[in-house]
């Protein structure tokens, strides 16, 4: 009935063989299928549900708000609040427009990058993914600046013809025909992959040497890394910032914002058209500030701690068993390689076996642990994750180890 069985196509298992678990439903740190099989889950909607699944004050908030209605037409006070609570955390999103997703994010912060600068070529990291926006769904090959080749059928090459694809960690040479350059601050779509030292520091250089505006797509890293996500943990200030997943607290909601002078190009008051029937939805709203407001510096304290200790043990014990392992950490993120060489970039993550990775995620699926189910995604440990779980986790994490082996 769906094609591939699924509605997006990394839910299909295709990186690791096999059929997925059909949820039923889920509460805080697990899922349960529709066989009644309950699975410690590091997917979390793939980074949605920071608090782990069903949180009861997130619950609450959605169902008073449905009491109200699900979405007007008009505007509402919760898009002002939780607009005022980015703008808080988030200080460079002196402005923000609320969408239902983070392609949307992406898709309307290039498109305002290009109408503020009135230039057309963008510049993106191999390895990056940013939605299925048609100009940024671009193959990296290698080299510096790679010239847009679509990466899917059905993209016309002139919607790629102005991306430029370049290697992540190497700050490129921008000219000054580029509108933006917009990157994920920490790679979480290759794997996990940390920003080299002065990397996003260069970036912020050769962007304001071309006039050109840096679009930070902290969709994943944005309210994880802690609240004011990648660009607070880095001192970087982007011109423009995406954000998604935690901030409509496991609903369809994202945003986009930035500078004052470059938003006021959006309409209504400038030329820049963007628009959306449920943007903002009054759900979605009430669920964003219900998860934002939860999220104090203690409980980042207890995110990071815990996910660094996860690594620690998961690099120990699967290294112990006779496996070569990279088991990174940023803050609450926590990726894993099956390889014995640094990985940097999308050549170097794509150098770590695959095959190892799918038998060890169908190891750990039996043993009653869901990981995401792609060498190239990352994991999300939830503040629902208590350090006894963690430690459970890491015991399965030996015995799939040994098996494999
Ligand atoms: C960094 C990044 N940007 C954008 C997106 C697209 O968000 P969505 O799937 O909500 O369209 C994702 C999705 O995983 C992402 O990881």
């Amino acid at each position: 009935m769906l094609p591939g069985g699924v509605d997006s196509p990394v839910r299909a298992f295709g990186a690791v063989g096999g059929t997925p678990y059909f949820v039923a439903r889920a509460e805080g740190a697990y899922v349960w299928d529709v066989e009644g099989r309950r699975y410690t889950d590091y997917v979390q909607s793939w980074g949605a549900s920071i608090l782990g699944h069903a949180n009861p004050a997130v619950v609450d908030a959605v169902q008073r708000a449905a009491r109200d209605g699900t979405s007007f037409g008009a505007p509402t006070e919760r898009e002002v609040l939780l607009a005022e609570a980015i703008r808080e955390r988030v200080p460079s999103c002196e402005r923000v427009r609320l969408v239902s997703s983070g392609t949307e994010a992406t898709m309307s912060a290039i498109r305002v990058a290009r109408g503020y600068t009135g230039r057309d070529r963008i510049v993106k990291f191999a390895g990056c993914y940013h939605g299925h926006v048609d100009e940024l769904l671009v193959t990296a090959g290698s080299g510096v600046a790679t010239f847009g080749l679509p990466g899917s059928a059905g993209v016309p090459a002139g919607a790629v013809a102005d991306t430029v694809v370049v290697p992540y960690n190497v700050v490129p040479q921008i000219g000054d025909d580029v509108a933006c350059v917009i990157v994920e601050p920490v790679a979480a779509n290759m794997g996990l992959v940390a920003p080299a030292p002065g990397f996003l520091e260069g970036l912020r250089g050769a962007c304001d040497g071309a006039g050109a505006l840096l679009v930070f797509d902290e969709v994943v890293t944005g309210f994880r890394l802690g609240p004011g996500g990648a660009q607070e943990r880095y001192g970087v200030t982007p011109d423009l910032t995406t954000l998604g997943k935690v901030v409509g607290g496991g609903l369809p909601l994202a945003a986009f914002g930035g500078r004052e002078e470059v938003m006021s190009v959006l309409a209504p008051d400038g030329p820049v058209y963007q628009a959306g029937t449920l943007s903002g939805n009054p759900l979605a709203t009430a669920a964003g500030l219900a998860v934002l407001e939860q999220l104090d510096g203690a409980a980042y304290r207890r995110l990071e701690g815990r996910a660094g200790q996860l690594a620690g043990w998961l690099a120990d014990v699967v290294g112990e068993a006779g496996l070569d392992v990279i088991v990174p950490s940023v803050g609450p993120l926590v990726g894993l390689f099956f390889t014995d060489r640094p990985v940097t970039d999308y050549e170097s993550a794509k150098a770590a076996d695959p095959k190892l990775y799918a038998r060890f995620f169908h190891e750990m699926l039996a043993r009653g642990v869901a990981l995401p189910p792609s060498p190239f995604e990352t994991w999300f440990p939830s503040l629902a994750h208590t350090k006894d779980e963690l430690e459970r986790t890491a015991d399965l994490a030996a015995a799939a180890a040994r098996a494999i082996a």
